[in-house]
């Protein structure tokens, strides 16, 4: 028989019932009552959370970020070229009159702060001189700030944002008297399980018409030290971003969790293609969680499982986008193979 230590530092957050959002309490008690404990990896984006994400992508070992903006920086020109390439051929339309018909728009799922997104629709300017740009996002506040930085930037943009879930609401995209270039950009779709990132490809592709296209942001499968050390980094800010889904709890719902007592694990699981991070329990203890009216306990070595990130082949890819309703029209990488960014029409046949 396990023992256990004493319930660890009673919370001085006060959650009161009226603070406490729904689906946080729901996620929390269905993850952290389960027999293998998981907490689902949206639950990292509190403001702490998305400043810590910040930081990430400036890391050294954090080659996703900067390696897709390098892709987009060589490419853009090239990418949105394909685009009107794609239209042309679908339709055999391919003039843009003087009423702006024909004009190439961008829209982007899960846009948030769009800095990379800014090489793209300054591509467009160039080919086209102005363009519109439909960023959907959650944030309404990474919204305001994605559109305060490109008014100040790139002004021939006009930005018609959208706040949404695109994971869980129907897209309402307004329709388009010319090409839409989607955006899934950063590798966050390899945050999801594949039928949920299928579900996302469908529920964006429903929207879309022939001739559109969809520019798709993946990390590739590499060496596994490369991988671990992009989500173990030596400053420790990747420990933070997972430590701080317990600090939110603890904020958000009173969870006595003691940080000095669970580590960041995060290992590349080839079999799976994944890097799975956990949080493991270093000792015997129980959290008590008043505001769910929980007390959870752990075992020394337990593990809550708090995030995937997928990483693909070039088959795999492809698999994806043809589930999603897609084929491949065009791949772009960087000169070592890290990262893939790849162009997709909307499939004849979905
Ligand atoms: C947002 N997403 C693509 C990141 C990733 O690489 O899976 C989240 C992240 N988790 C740890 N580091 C970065």
């Amino acid at each position: 028989m396990s023992t256990y230590s004493a319930p660890l530092q009673p919370s001085r957050t006060t959650a009161t019932a009226r603070n406490i959002d729904p689906a946080v309490a729901a996620a929390v008690r269905s993850g952290l009552t389960a027999s293998h404990k998981s907490l689902p990896a949206w639950l990292f984006y509190d403001a702490e959370g998305s400043r810590l994400f910040e930081r990430i992508t400036l890391l050294p070992e954090y080659y996703l970020t900067r390696t897709e903006r390098a892709i987009f920086t060589a490419e853009a020109d090239r990418i949105i070229a394909a685009a009107f390439t794609a239209w042309h051929q679908a339709t055999g339309d391919g003039h843009i009159t003087s009423d702006g018909a024909g004009k190439l728009r961008l829209l982007e799922l899960g846009a948030g702060t769009a800095t990379k997104t800014g090489i793209l629709l300054a591509a467009a300017v160039r080919a086209q001189g102005e363009t519109s740009y439909l960023p959907i996002d959650v944030s309404a506040s990474a919204i305001a700030e994605a559109c305060d930085s490109l008014a100040q930037t790139l002004p021939q943009v006009n930005i018609q944002p959208e706040i949404a879930n695109y994971v869980t609401d129907v897209l309402g995209i307004p329709p388009h008297n010319g090409p839409t270039l989607a955006l899934y950009i950063g590798s966050s779709v390899g945050n999801f399980a594949h039928a949920e990132a299928v579900a996302i490809l469908r529920n964006l592709r429903a929207q879309l018409q022939a001739g559109d296209t969809l520019l798709l942001g993946t990390d590739l499968v590499k060496d596994t030290a490369a991988l671990e050390a992009a989500y173990c980094d030596a400053d420790g800010v990747t420990e933070a971003f997972n430590l701080n889904m317990l600090r939110r709890l603890h904020r958000e719902l009173g969870a006595s969790f003691d940080l000095s007592t669970f580590r960041h694990v995060a290992s590349f699981n080839r079999e799976a293609s994944r890097i799975e991070m956990h949080l493991k329990s270093t000792r015997n203890q129980y959290v008590r969680i008043p505001a769910l009216n929980l007390s959870v306990p752990f075992q020394v070595g337990e593990t809550i499982h708090t995030e995937n990130s997928y990483k693909f082949t070039r088959e795999s890819i492809a698999g994806l986008l043809r589930e999603g309703g897609f084929s491949v029209t065009q791949t772009f990488t960087d000169p070592q193979n890290y990262f893939a960014v790849t162009l997709s029409t909307v499939a004849a046949s979905s």
